[in-house]
């Protein structure tokens, strides 16, 4: 039997590195056409050369999902060159790191503006043209393990995760309701295997956000997943048409189990064990 995405057309955002440079090989593989893009354009370019390197077909196009018009032009771009899409993956993330207070205007600004609007605006970009073509589609949104709990010194990204999360809840039942063909998934790594964390990510974090940065960097390399092998895992679940686009179920369970217990019982939020821990080696890091 063919592949759901055996042909077509996908685009992906943040697709220079990372997650969404493994969902775009994993698409190209599959054989779809991908559109590859990047605020940085030359790691883009560099992910269609290696697909186009293993057979795949792939073009780099520069994105700055922060920028909403970048996204209306993105739209514009990929229909008039290829008709449809049928895939678009909002995967463009950073990570901030630091007390809120500490965390500089421009930086609250940037984190809110790539990871909730970036979203929102890629979606907004592209759905009125996947309702006019009428064909089957998926749009996946990059949430996170983070949309269900809460962590100190991360929370433009942790509360930008929860939103990403709230979005594709509400967008999914109002596809249903206009009877649209078009599925979504709410991606939810764990852990997994990218430079999310390296420094240079995080240049503007406050002193102490960039140990924190350095520990969480540390504990993916050891504990993460593998890149082809969530993402894989990413994919399928995609076209399976399943909301819920877990890497890692468990830690999924886990994170869930916790977020009912907290609301149900309506508890003072606390710090978990885990999370206590990276605080902990971030601070014997700071000494
Ligand atoms: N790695 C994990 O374990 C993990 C866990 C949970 C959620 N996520 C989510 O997965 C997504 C991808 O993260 P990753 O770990 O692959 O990160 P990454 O840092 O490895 O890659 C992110 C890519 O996004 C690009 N990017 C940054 N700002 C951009 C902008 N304004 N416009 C367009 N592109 C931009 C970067 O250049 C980079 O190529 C993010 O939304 C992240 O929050 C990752």
């Amino acid at each position: 039997m063919t592949h759901k995405f055996s042909s077509g057309t996908a685009v992906v955002t943040g697709a220079g590195a990372g997650i969404g440079m493994g969902i775009s090989r994993r698409l190209a593989t599959l054989g779809m056409h991908v559109v590859v893009t990047d605020i940085d354009e030359m790691r883009a370019q560099a992910v269609v050369a290696d697909i186009a390197g293993g057979g795949g077909s792939a073009e780099a196009i520069r994105v700055d999902v922060s920028q909403p018009a970048e996204l209306d032009r993105l739209a514009e771009t990929v229909i008039a060159r290829h008709g449809s899409v049928r895939v678009l993956v909002n995967n463009a993330g950073v990570e901030t790191m630091g007390y809120c207070w500490e965390i500089s205007a421009e930086r609250w600004e940037k984190t809110l503006d790539i990871n909730i609007h970036g979203v929102v605006h890629g979606c907004r970009a592209f759905i009125p043209a996947m309702l006019k073509h009428g064909e089957e589609a998926w749009i996946a949104n990059l949430a996170s393990i983070g949309a269900f709990g809460s962590m100190p010194q991360q929370a433009p990204y942790i509360m930008s995760k929860h939103a990403v999360q709230s979005f594709s809840e509400c967008l999914y039942i109002e596809l249903e309701q206009v009877g649209a063909p078009i599925h979504v998934a709410s991606v939810i790594p764990g852990m997994v295997k990218t430079s999310i964390f390296e420094a240079t990510a995080g240049s503007d974090d406050p002193v102490d956000g960039q140990h924190h940065r350095q520990v969480m960097y540390d504990m993916a390399m050891a504990h993460g997943m593998d890149l082809d092998e969530g993402c894989a895992v990413i994919v399928d679940k995609i076209a399976a048409n399943q909301f819920w686009a877990d890497t890692q179920p468990g830690m999924t369970a886990d994170s869930i189990d916790k977020r009912i217990a907290f609301l149900r019982d309506r508890a003072q939020p606390k710090i978990h064990a885990g999370a206590q821990a990276i605080l902990n080696k971030a601070r014997e890091a700071a000494l």
